[in-house]
């Protein structure tokens, strides 16, 4: 599909079908077309948790105000992010660039971010974004539906998924097949009211 139609097509899906499922290879497809997101100096913040379990999976759907998309979906993903990742082996993040290009980069991760929490909580939010937004729209070019989800409470939803120090939630995401179309778009905001020229 044309990510411009995959653009268009993408829509937050409430209903699923209960018999709906991702192959095996198609998971992979899916998470595999995620990582390639960009992230601020390729640190690659996020930590996806692919819920299987269907008691865990109730248990998420009470924490996520009964929620009918997180248990009935093929597929339920917590997208996280490890706020620390800055400073986690950060050479990971450049092994495969020149000697040049890793001995200028990664350096420069630790002088950007050290001792800026609100900066290093902001990157793993922007990170997991765009992640977000590249797995829903791989999810529609591969003929499947997703919705992005906040209405949860974040602090069962991490006891659940035993969410280790120093990581948030940043959504959770439904993926799989439609049983009911999503409703109409509830109202995009205007161009004028959105696109300056050169500052507001
Ligand atoms: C971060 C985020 C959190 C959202 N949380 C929920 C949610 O908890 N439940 C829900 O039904 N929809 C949720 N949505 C879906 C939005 O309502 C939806 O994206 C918006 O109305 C635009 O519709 P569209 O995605 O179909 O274009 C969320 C969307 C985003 C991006």
């Amino acid at each position: 599909m044309d990510v411009f139609n995959a653009i268009r097509e993408r829509r937050s899906v409430k209903h699923y079908d209960v018999n709906a499922r991702l192959s095996d290879q198609q998971f992979q497809q899916l998470i595999s077309s995620t990582l390639l997101s960009p992230t601020s100096y390729n640190i690659q913040h996020w930590r996806f948790v692919r819920i299987q379990d269907r008691e865990l999976r109730e248990a998420l759907k009470t924490a996520a105000w009964e929620q009918s998309q997180v248990t009935d979906a093929a597929e339920l993903i917590v997208v996280c992010a490890d706020i620390d990742a800055w400073k986690d082996r950060p050479e990971r993040y450049w092994a495969d660039a020149d000697i040049d290009t890793q001995n200028l980069l990664v350096p420069m991760i630790d002088s950007f971010y050290r001792g800026k929490p609100q900066l290093q909580r902001d990157e793993a939010i922007r990170s997991c974004g765009i992640a977000a937004q590249t797995l829903m729209l791989s999810a529609k070019a591969m003929g499947f539906d997703s919705n992005p989800m906040i209405g949860f409470d974040a602090e069962q939803v991490a006891d659940l998924i035993k969410l280790p120090d120093n990581h948030l939630i940043a959504m959770l995401i439904a993926v799989g097949k439609a049983s009911k179309a999503a409703r109409p778009r509830g109202g995009q905001l205007a161009m004028d009211d959105v696109l300056f020229t050169n500052g507001f």
